[in-house]
């Protein structure tokens, strides 16, 4: 990260932990709910499968960018199938780069050829070993991996939703991060049971067990992109929600946290480890603070 980045985020953490204002520094662009995937654990693909057009995607980020967002997520619906005439996702990774955003990010699910070097970080969903993201995801498995090994660049984390298929499957994730070319880190993120996804949701066991996995993980080396220190707050959900540095724009409408916020009491089962990571650092939580200043460091 640029020495003028850090210090940007640094006063505007300071600034909303010593004042408690609720201003956003993170923004999500959904450019389109399309997806040539069906994964077992999503409520989010193919409700309208409409792309949204290049002049409705940059007057977004714009709007974002005038509310102070710095740091930028591309995401969908599947990111790679997004295009307007000649125009790409990574026309759009380097347009946000040229308004300002600092910290600029796509989530894909890894099955179209990679080329983004201008990303900061590609988050590529991997659901397991073979077996269980193919159970997830259908078989995609090979090609993904086939696509990561000729990635034109090495800025991919892992991005892994833990839930009753997969959750037997995070010490693998964890080793294939750190043995595959191109990756960088795994982040994770509980299964969080929309209506039609309830059965797939993690028990406060199950997931204190994945939590002393990926910390056994970390402590032995591999790469993991979240904090451990937020790990007794996401097994028992007992971090603030939603967070309000957090917003997402889809087809114009901005909501704050995620597009999940609409969904009646789903916010006191998130899953999102982001969320208890950015409320906790917002809160002023002196161990996530730390955490938080190395981590980042590390990986981007
Ligand atoms: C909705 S997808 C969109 C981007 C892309 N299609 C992909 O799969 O990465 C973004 C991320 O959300 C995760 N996800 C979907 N439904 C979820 C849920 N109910 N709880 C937690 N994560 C979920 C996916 O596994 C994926 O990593
Ligand atoms: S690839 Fe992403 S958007 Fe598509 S169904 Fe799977 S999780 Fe949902
Ligand atoms: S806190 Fe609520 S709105 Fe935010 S990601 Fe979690 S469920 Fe969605």
């Amino acid at each position: 990260m640029k020495l003028s980045s850090f210090l940007h985020f640094a006063g505007f953490g300071i600034k909303t932990v010593l004042f408690r204002k609720k201003e956003p520094i993170l923004g999500t662009v959904i450019v389109t709910d399309k997806c040539n995937l069906k994964c077992k654990h999503c409520s989010v693909n193919n409700i309208t499968a409409v792309v949204h057009p290049y002049e409705q995607i940059r007057r977004e980020m714009q709007q974002l960018y005038d509310m102070g967002i710095r740091i930028l997520f591309f995401c969908g619906g599947e990111t790679f199938l997004w295009r307007d005439g000649e125009r790409t996702l990574r026309d759009l990774v380097v347009e946000a780069k040229e308004m300002g955003f600092l910290i600029v990010n796509v989530v894909t699910n890894g099955t179209f050829p990679i080329d983004l070097p201008e990303a900061d970080l590609i988050l590529l969903s991997l659901d397991g070993d073979r077996e269980r993201h193919n159970a997830v995801r259908g078989d995609t498995y090979d090609t993904i991996m086939e696509n990561i090994k000729h990635a034109t660049s090495d800025n991919i984390c892992f991005y892994m939703a833990i839930n009753q298929i997969n959750k037997d499957a995070v010490e693998h994730v964890c080793l294939t991060a750190r043995d595959t070319k191109n990756v960088r880190a795994v982040s994770f993120n509980f299964h969080t049971p929309y209506p039609d996804t309830r059965e797939l949701a993690l028990s406060r066991e199950e997931k204190t067990h994945c939590c002393d996995v990926i910390t056994r993980m970390m402590k032995a080396g591999a790469p993991v992109f979240n904090l451990r220190s937020a790990f007794p707050y996401l097994i028992n959900n007992s971090f603030p929600t939603p967070c309000h540095q957090c917003v997402v724009i889809e087809n114009g409408k901005v909501s704050t946290c995620g597009r999940c916020i609409d969904v009646p009491n789903l916010c006191d089962e998130c899953g999102y480890f982001f969320v208890a990571e950015y409320t906790l650092l917002f809160k002023g939580n002196p161990k996530i603070i730390l955490e938080m200043l190395t981590t980042y460091l590390r990986y981007i």
